[in-house]
């Protein structure tokens, strides 16, 4: 999917005013541009023997080969062009919704979309709406109203919810209506498809999909993020993105631990099963009075209250027989919305899931 006419020809004037922005890797000449004034950052890590710090903005002197040849990769693994790595996921959505929207296009995101993306939002000249969780109608009403230049913001499993939009559907829709959509895959990376590539490869949906954004602290177990696009995105992001531009690069054994990562999940995705069969253990045993959300393709059940005193107190009381579950309150969820939100790991046991069902029955038995 093509960067818009507006946008390309930004870039395009970098070029004629000489200001384009690209990364350049390492050099040998003797240090008087980075920011590392005590040489504290060339502490190698002992096992790895790589170098603590990056120094400096990747545009500046914190680049290196291995950033691009890993940012290559990761875009290989989910069938991706091209990639930028971000410091965090917070970092790349509000760097992208910031950036890419322009003053007069307009940004459609689902009502239950994440904290990062709206903040992205706000910082953006773009005109924003939110439209109803997972609905295709509310989608398509708003598409056929707002003209021009549409961005549609979704995540492929709700971080709060656990529930996953209608993707082919909501991608033909956006292909109908000309509009360009980014799926935040935060919470389907590692647990969706064969390799864990996510939902947007897994349905084969790369074409249809302007952008993905991928994070490295869930079930990658560290933490970045990558924006997954073409090339021409990623010239963008690298040439305008304040996020991406304005902040000290990952260091070299931060990026050796996310390509590790990589390698391990690739290896030993096939554990995502697990959790799908705790899930099911869990959903089979806890009382049908409790209202839970969740989908198929997350590791996430969201169990909802919707008031705070007694999310707070169910909380707890699942606390005080050895699990740890948390309250979601308001504001993070809409009021009437507040949850214990579940997260099984393909390190916990069947017998501490049922244990914890039973725990859930006994709250209200007390
Ligand atoms: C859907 C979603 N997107 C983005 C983020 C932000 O990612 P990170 O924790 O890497 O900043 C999160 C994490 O809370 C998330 O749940």
């Amino acid at each position: 999917m093509e960067l818009s006419k507006k946008l390309k020809e930004k870039l395009e004037n970098r070029i004629e005013n000489n200001s384009y922005r690209s990364l350049k890797t390492e050099n040998e000449l003797i240090d008087f541009s980075s920011n590392d004034y005590l040489g504290f950052s060339k502490n190698i890590f002992r096992e790895n023997k790589l170098k603590i710090g990056s120094t400096g903005s990747r545009l500046i002197t914190g680049n290196t080969a291995s950033i691009e040849a890993l940012e290559q990769e990761i875009a290989r693994y989910h069938n991706a062009k091209s990639g930028l790595i971000f410091n965090s996921g917070y970092t790349a959505n509000l760097g992208f919704f910031s950036t890419l929207p322009q003053r007069g296009d307009v940004i459609l995101y689902d009502e239950y979309i994440h904290a990062s993306i709206r903040d992205g939002i706000r910082l953006s000249n773009a005109k924003s709406y939110s439209f109803s969780h997972n609905s295709l109608t509310d989608l398509e009403e708003k598409l056929i109203k707002y003209t021009g230049i549409v961005y549609v913001a979704i995540e492929s499993v709700y971080s709060m919810t656990g529930d996953s939009p209608d993707l082919v559907s909501i991608s033909n829709l956006c292909e109908k209506h000309n509009a360009l959509l980014i799926v935040d895959e935060a919470h389907s990376v590692g647990l969706v498809g064969e390799k864990g590539e996510g939902l947007v490869a897994k349905l084969n949906l790369e074409n249809k999909v302007f952008a993905t954004v991928m994070t490295f602290g869930k079930a990658l177990g560290c933490h970045g993020a990558i924006v997954l696009g073409n090339d021409d995105l990623r010239a963008y992001l690298i040439n305008f993105c304040r996020s991406f531009i304005y902040t000290t690069a990952p260091s070299p054994h931060h990026i050796n631990t996310i390509d590790q990562q990589y390698k391990r999940l690739e290896k030993e995705s096939h554990q995502k099963t697990i959790i799908f069969e705790l899930k099911s253990i869990f959903r089979g045993e806890v009382s049908t009075d409790f209202i839970i959300t969740t989908g198929k393709y997350s590791a996430i059940i969201s169990i909802k209250i919707g008031e705070n005193t007694i999310t707070k107190r169910l909380s707890r009381f699942i606390q005080s027989k050895g699990f740890d579950v948390r309250p979601i309150l308001s504001p993070t969820v809409p009021k009437g919305k507040e949850c214990i939100r579940i997260c099984f790991h393909s390190y916990n046991s069947k017998k501490d899931v049922r244990s914890l069902a039973k725990s859930f029955n006994q709250f209200y038995e007390k």
